[in-house]
């Protein structure tokens, strides 16, 4: 799964550092991410568009801390958002704006105001009714706002239905059959301008064919447009990759992409240019969650190994039954046992893992694995539980990127009633 966390004399390491070493210097929960493997993982997609005229837009929402947009920023990423405090973040991390695409069903008139202020390169609009209103906006304001529709292809990308986004019965993109339509509605308005065309099918996705299918019906669909003289400047063909939680064999960025440009160039679309909006692929790996044994609780069904982190740091299992490595920080001998991995939180749903082997005493670190993406960008306060403190390691340098959340910084924005 993560080729940048190591066990070195049974000790664990991402890159130059010491893991145990970390979590005893911040406290846990801990997230710690390594910026070589998000500098690896972005390579994949360069090496993937060598001569080609793409920009990887990093899909924030995936993982939004600054110090981590800073790390696309300065690799030349531009930025997929959904919503106006993700322009926000883009910007104080140093981003550019003209690199930001804005994507979402549920766009506000403030929002659209703003990106347009900021100038980002495109919006992809996912409804006919979002036409009418951005080119509203864009009008009072004296500009035109640069579109693609966000299509559906109606291919099934095979993933957890909750994150499965390119069929009909979800609430993304304009249906197949709609698309051209609605192209030609966006060119007859006068705020808008269309200059490309936009498709995400979902998340966690291990296999070609899906992106293949999709990639045919909206070369399909660029064909029909451009025949009803609307030009299609840009092909943004969305995020998805998956990755290696458990044995799980993505295709690597760099071969998908070799088989996707194969089909570009087949039909006549090579030059375009691309667009891409990858998430998980590019932080996911790069991340671990540090997390202390508080109590071993054994039991006639289950034994429990009670953590400090629970599903308020880590969501992902109470809501997908995603499942994540967990393993001990410092191996330590003696017989593993069969553990549900649960934490403090008043909820049966509050889990970890299940039905885990480890040799753990109370006391010991664990780290739970591939928890750069959608974890503290999920995470929540509940239970009054202050959020985990982030630190991005480059080398064998170890930098705070965020401070824990204290409880006075949780209560800041509320008020007794007087
Ligand atoms: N573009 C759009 C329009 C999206 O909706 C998403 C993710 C992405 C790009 C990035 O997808 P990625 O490359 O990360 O798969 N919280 C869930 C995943 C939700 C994905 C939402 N959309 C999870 O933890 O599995």
């Amino acid at each position: 799964g993560a080729p940048f966390v190591a066990t070195q004399n049974n000790d664990l390491y991402l890159e130059g550092v010491k893991l145990a070493d970390l979590a005893h210097a911040h406290g846990t929960p801990l997230f710690v991410y390594s910026k070589a493997a998000m500098l690896s993982a972005l390579a994949a997609y360069q090496r993937g568009f060598t001569g080609r005229n793409a920009r990887i837009c990093y899909a924030m929402k995936a993982n939004s801390s600054l110090a981590v947009l800073q790390v696309f920023a300065q690799a030349g990423c531009g930025f997929d958002i959904v919503s106006g405090g993700e322009l926000d973040r883009v910007i104080a991390a140093g981003g550019d704006a003209s690199k930001v695409i804005f994507s979402g069903v549920g766009k506000t008139r403030a929002e659209m105001r703003k990106a347009l202020d900021a100038g980002i390169a495109c919006f992809n609009v996912e409804s006919e009714a979002e036409l009418e209103v951005l080119s509203d906006v864009a009008q009072s304001m004296g500009k035109r706002a640069p579109i693609s529709i966000r299509v559906n292809p109606n291919v099934d990308a095979k993933t957890h239905p909750y994150i499965s986004t390119g069929l009909k019965g979800n609430k993304f993109g304009v249906a197949h059959e709609r698309a051209l339509a609605t192209y030609q509605r966006a060119a007859s308005l006068p705020g808008l301008q269309v200059t490309g065309i936009d498709c995400h099918i979902g998340s966690q996705i291990t296999e070609s064919t899906p992106y293949l299918d999709a990639m045919d019906r909206v070369l399909d669909l660029v064909q029909a447009i451009e025949a009803a003289g609307i030009a299609i400047h840009h092909i943004d063909f969305g995020g998805g990759l998956g990755i290696n939680y458990n044995g799980d064999t993505p295709p690597a960025a760099d071969e998908l992409w070799t088989q996707l440009l194969a089909k570009l160039d087949a039909r006549g679309y090579g030059q375009r240019q691309l667009m891409i909006e990858p998430g998980r692929s590019l932080v996911g790996n790069a991340g671990v969650c540090l997390t202390e044994v508080l109590y071993l609780k054994p039991g006639e069904q289950k034994n429990f190994c009670i953590v400090d982190a629970a599903m308020n740091d880590l969501p992902r299992p109470a809501m997908y039954e995603a499942f994540h490595q967990i393993v001990p920080v410092s191996a330590r001998v003696g017989e593993a046992v069969m553990y549900d991995v649960v934490g403090p939180v008043c909820e049966s749903g509050d889990w970890l893992g299940r039905d885990r082997q480890l040799a753990v005493q109370s006391g010991d670190l664990l780290a739970v694995l591939s928890t750069g993406a959608y974890c503290v960008a999920m995470s929540s306060n509940y239970n009054t539980r202050g959020r985990a403190a982030e630190i991005l390691v480059d080398g064998d340098k170890a930098h705070v990127i965020r401070r824990r959340e204290t409880v006075a910084d949780q209560m800041a924005c509320e008020s007794l009633v007087r």
